[in-house]
């Protein structure tokens, strides 16, 4: 449970970090499994690119079909001019989503434990639901930058009902592409949707044009095992890692059951795997 001081700091700040909340050999473990998955994915034909920057372009039917189901997307920076892959398939893989935490028995333990059920349900939720999971690699010299976002934008409530929970399974530093969040960020309202557009495909939906500051961003940077909670409305982002270290995390997403999950959301499941809380 958390304590009156760390939750009247995470009202402040929109985020919170809680050192050594996972044991570092839970982090290996979780490292180990991603790397089997990986050895054993068959890229096809087509492989499917993360990026932040084109999102609404680049989002392809791969992504948008992956809410319940694991599935595996490449660094941009893995692939020449001419878009061959150049790097070795373990040094390609951006990122791991977005069900892991329902379909992989290794992910599912980590994701519900007891510990991390109370911790939520300190932060006010009456029935937490798992909406979503993500291996995050940031390969060493070509991990993607992820620009400035809330998480709101991407899993959309009413009301704004969404946390992240960020796990750092190595140590994170400006490096090798920690966090940056702008504390007290969460306060200004959300600025944008990213749902699914009438004829297919993605688009934005802007509420608020202006950009972001520049000013109050503070790097998170933490040690190996840490969990960074993350408000939904908390405007944060990570720089590319052009260090020679990864820097690998693992992150959740909860949303209360009793808020409205809009069916234009862009990430969603089939009826026969519906969204469980942490029994
Ligand atoms: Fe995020």
């Amino acid at each position: 449970m958390l304590t009156p001081a760390q939750l009247a700091a995470y009202e402040r700040d929109g985020f919170l970090v809680l050192e050594d909340f996972v044991a570092p050999s839970q982090c290996d473990r979780l490292r180990a499994r991603a790397d089997e998955l990986v050895r054993e994915f068959e890229p096809g034909e087509v492989l499917s690119v993360f990026t932040t920057r084109e999102q609404a372009r680049k989002s392809d039917e791969y992504f948008l079909d992956s809410g319940d189901k694991v599935r595996f997307f490449f660094e941009e920076g893995a692939f020449d001019a001419e878009g061959r892959l150049v790097k070795e398939k373990a040094q390609a893989i951006n990122k791991i989503g977005h069900a892991l935490h329902d379909l992989d028995p290794v992910f599912e333990s980590f994701s519900r434990t007891p510990g991390l059920q109370s911790l939520v349900g300190s932060l006010g939720y009456r029935r937490p639901l798992l909406v979503q999971s993500m291996y995050i690699f940031k390969q060493p010299a070509i991990g993607g930058e992820v620009t400035c976002h809330q998480d709101a934008t991407f899993l959309y409530t009413e009301p704004q009902s969404v946390t992240g929970l960020w796990f750092a399974l190595e140590d994170a530093t400006v490096e090798n592409g920690c966090l940056w969040a702008l504390a007290g960020g969460h306060r200004r309202g959300l600025k944008s949707r990213f749902l699914r557009a009438e004829g297919g495909g993605t688009r934005f939906e802007v509420y608020d044009e202006s950009p972001w500051p520049d000013e109050g961003l503070l790097p998170l940077e933490v040690k190996k095992g840490a969990l960074v909670v993350l408000h939904g409305l908390l405007p944060h982002l990570s720089r590319a890692n052009r260090s020679p270290r990864s820097r690998h995390a693992y992150t959740l997403h909860v949303v209360e059951a009793g808020a409205r999950y809009p069916a234009d959301n862009w990430l969603r499941r089939g009826a026969e795997m519906p969204l469980r809380g942490f029994e």
